[in-house]
């Protein structure tokens, strides 16, 4: 029998707090599918213990994880074009999280991996915008959170507006059908 240890899950998780203090200013929360977050001026984004901190309008947490969907080819594609974040010039960011249907956590492994790229183009879509959109994932269906992923974006403003067409692409296809919530906050390096 194998034992999580509740040390290890604290020191990798991520957190993401709406409230009065942290270095991007949130300029906007649009709820997109569901209901939204309330209204905060500025996101902290931390790891670890959060005891003990100024407690937000609203905390998000989730941890990285391996890889579910993306094959070998995909993934050294990823690998060779891909930018950390924290770049200076990218100074705009975008904080989207996001939770699938019932209907789509019953699937197997091979019936989401062919309506997540197959099907929807995820990948082919995304990898158009990198290096200028750097991003992160984040996983929290399994820490009983209101949603199942944080995905995190940082890009120079120069990519705004190429964001916001990878974004509308994503939202068209039959993978977006299974999104019950999604709630789009963008941000400002302070
Ligand atoms: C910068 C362009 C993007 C690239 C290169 C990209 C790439 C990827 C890859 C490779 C995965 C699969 C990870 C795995 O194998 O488990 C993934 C998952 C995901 N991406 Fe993107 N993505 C991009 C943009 C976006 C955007 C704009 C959104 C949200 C609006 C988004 C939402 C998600 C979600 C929710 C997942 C998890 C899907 C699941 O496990 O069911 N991605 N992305």
């Amino acid at each position: 029998m194998s034992t999580v240890d509740p040390q290890s899950v604290i020191h990798n998780t991520s957190w993401f707090i709406g409230g009065h203090t942290g270095s991007w200013r949130i300029t906007a929360i649009e709820p997109v599918t569901g209901v939204g977050l309330p209204p905060a001026n500025f996101l902290n984004i931390t790891r670890g213990d959060i005891d003990g901190m100024e407690e937000g309008e609203w905390e998000l947490r989730g941890v990285t994880s391996n890889l579910r969907y993306t094959e070998r080819d995909e993934r050294n594609e990823l690998i060779r074009l891909q930018a950390e974040t924290g770049r200076p010039e990218a100074i705009c960011a975008a904080l989207i999280p996001i939770k699938k249907s019932q209907a789509w956590w019953e699937l197997a492994q091979d019936e989401r991996r062919a309506i997540f790229e197959t099907t929807s183009g995820h990948i082919k879509i995304g990898i158009q915008y990198l290096p200028a959109i750097s991003r992160k994932l984040y996983h929290c269906h399994d820490l009983n959170e209101p949603f199942d992923f944080l995905t995190w974006f940082e890009f120079a403003p120069e990519y705004s507006e190429a964001f916001e067409e990878m974004v509308k692409k994503l939202r068209t296809t039959r993978e977006w059908e299974y999104v019950t919530r999604e709630v789009d906050i963008r941000l400002r390096r302070v």
